[in-house]
């Protein structure tokens, strides 16, 4: 698809995968496999990072070591879902500052409306990572990068579990300075904007709510 869109067709991402998508697996499995996942996606959603090097001394010798330069990263959950995916990203990236974006759908105009918006200082001087499991209609994930341009962020990439091409499309339409990454870019969406093959319902599998 786009040069924007990154699938990490990893063996170990996609079986992970695999098992989550299966309606029987269950909400606890579900949730380590999604933050074994979220680890190995940050992998991918990390690269390229500005290093610099660090003096440092080993057993042997004195040598100029690279380190990763610049303000501590900002990753932002877009609520509810993206909880899942922040916890194995934080564990990877202990320092990064924290954030949190809460979007409801408005049924009448179904437009998202913020309702909750917290984020790290500085934004603008920090590489910014939102993550949310599903990129659907794209509609909450473009309002949450919205939002984090108006609080001054600049470097922002986008980092899910599952997209679909809609979602996609959206983004790059509305953003096109935010590159994604994905385990994997999935056939549609429905009638009511549920990727297929999918997942279901992201926060209902990870949360065991219905
Ligand atoms: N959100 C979900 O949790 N699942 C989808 O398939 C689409 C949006």
């Amino acid at each position: 698809m786009s040069d924007n869109l990154t699938i990490v067709d990893h063996p170990l991402v996609q079986h992970k995968l695999t098992i989550m998508r299966d309606k029987e697996t269950p909400t606890a499995v579900f949730r380590q496999l999604l933050r074994e996942i979220s680890q190995l996606l940050a992998y991918e959603v990390t690269r390229g990072l500005p290093m610099t090097t660090r003096r440092i001394e080993t057993p042997m010798q004195e040598m100029d070591a690279p380190v990763l330069d610049g303000k501590k990263l900002a990753l932002i959950s877009i609520l509810r879902a993206g909880n899942g995916l922040l916890d194995g990203v934080l564990e990877l990236i202990p320092s990064a500052r924290v954030g949190f974006v809460g979007l409801y759908r408005d049924e009448a105009t179904l437009k998202p409306v913020q309702y909750y918006f917290k984020v790290p200082e500085e934004l603008d001087d920090r590489l910014v990572i939102a993550v949310d499991p599903m990129l659907a209609t794209g509609n909450s994930s473009v309002a949450a990068i919205d939002l984090l341009k108006k609080a001054g962020a600049s470097n922002i990439r986008f980092l899910c579990l599952l997209a679909a091409p809609e979602g996609v499309a959206r983004m790059n339409e509305a953003h096109p300075d935010v590159p994604i990454v994905t385990a994997a870019l999935d056939e549609k969406l429905n009638d009511i904007g549920y990727i297929v093959p999918g997942l279901g319902d992201a926060g209902d599998r990870m949360f065991g709510t219905k």
